[in-house]
């Protein structure tokens, strides 16, 4: 039996950033605050708490943090937040160290942009993802988040307004291109921006290749981690018995008679440490 890991899989060059980030600044021996946790994974998250870091959950808990004699820093992690919290930061007098993704970034600078411009901007994503609602928070004017081809099928625009979509950095590249077809058809297409992440395009095509071989497809994954759960969607149409994970433990494999191949792809925010555990742990049970 063979065990195959797809050639990109884990942690992304935004997510290694930004924990990194966090060990280089616990390093001088700050309060580190990081607003929200750094990444979709509880391991990594609370090594970092025994480590003395702490996780503000929401805008309300940034309010309470004051500079007193010592001045916390608060790190923004990869997905990025609205301006709004940069802004409570500064009236705080808190350190900010940025760990944004820049590609995060270059999709606050075209929506604010195009904001500017008097653009209707629509986001394609998931309005109750961090980083869509990052995006959101970067547009002064009228912006609409749109997660399906319905939605998009049944959005209107006001006479004479122009439309500028992006999407969110991890959507799905095919669902992408099938609802800009959609406004394309209406004429809706003023200014289109593809911001899907190539780490995310190149996950999701080599699990594709991979599972479509497979007989047995492993995602490992935070379970909130939506670039996780999409890959774990595309796995599950191309091979049937689709396993998803979040640690080694979750991991109850009921192999079907003759594997052949057992393939192995992981979400962004996957320590590579997990991944070769599982992939020990299959190649020496099975
Ligand atoms: Fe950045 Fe892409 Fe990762 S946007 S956080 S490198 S998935």
């Amino acid at each position: 039996m063979e065990v195959r890991l797809a050639d990109c899989a884990g942690f992304c060059f935004g997510v290694k950033r930004a924990v990194d980030t966090v060990y280089e600044q616990l390093k001088n021996g700050k309060t580190i605050y990081t607003y929200g946790p750094i990444v979709h994974n509880e391991e990594v998250v609370k090594e970092l708490s025994e480590k003395g870091v702490r996780v503000l959950e929401n805008k309300e808990d940034l309010k309470q943090l004051k500079a007193g004699e010592n001045i916390p820093t608060v790190i923004i992690r990869a997905h990025g937040v609205a301006k709004e919290i940069y802004d409570i930061m500064e009236a705080n007098g808190l350190e900010c160290i940025d760990a944004t993704c820049p590609f995060v970034k270059k999709i606050h600078r075209i929506v604010e942009l195009k904001s500017n411009e008097g653009y209707h901007v629509i986001v394609v994503g998931d309005p109750k993802h961090p980083e869509v609602e990052g995006i959101v928070g970067w547009c002064p004017g009228p912006v609409t988040v749109l997660e399906t081809p319905e939605q998009a099928e049944n959005f209107v625009k006001t006479e004479g307004e122009k439309l500028c979509i992006v999407s969110q950095t991890t959507y799905n590249y095919n669902k992408f291109q099938y609802i800009v077809e959609i406004f394309e058809k209406k004429g809706y297409n003023d200014s289109v921006v593809n911001t899907i992440c190539n780490a995310t395009e190149e996950r999701q095509r080599s699990a594709k290749t991979i599972a479509a071989d497979a007989d047995v497809m492993i995602v490992i994954g935070g379970k909130h981690s939506s670039n996780s759960r999409k890959l774990y969607e595309i796995c599950q149409r191309e091979c049937e018995h689709t396993y998803f994970i979040q640690t080694l433990d979750d991991l109850h494999l009921d192999l079907p008679k003759a594997v052949r191949l057992v393939g192995i792809t992981a979400g962004a925010s996957t320590p590579n440490k997990l991944i070769e555990e599982v992939q020990n742990y299959v190649r020496i049970n099975f």
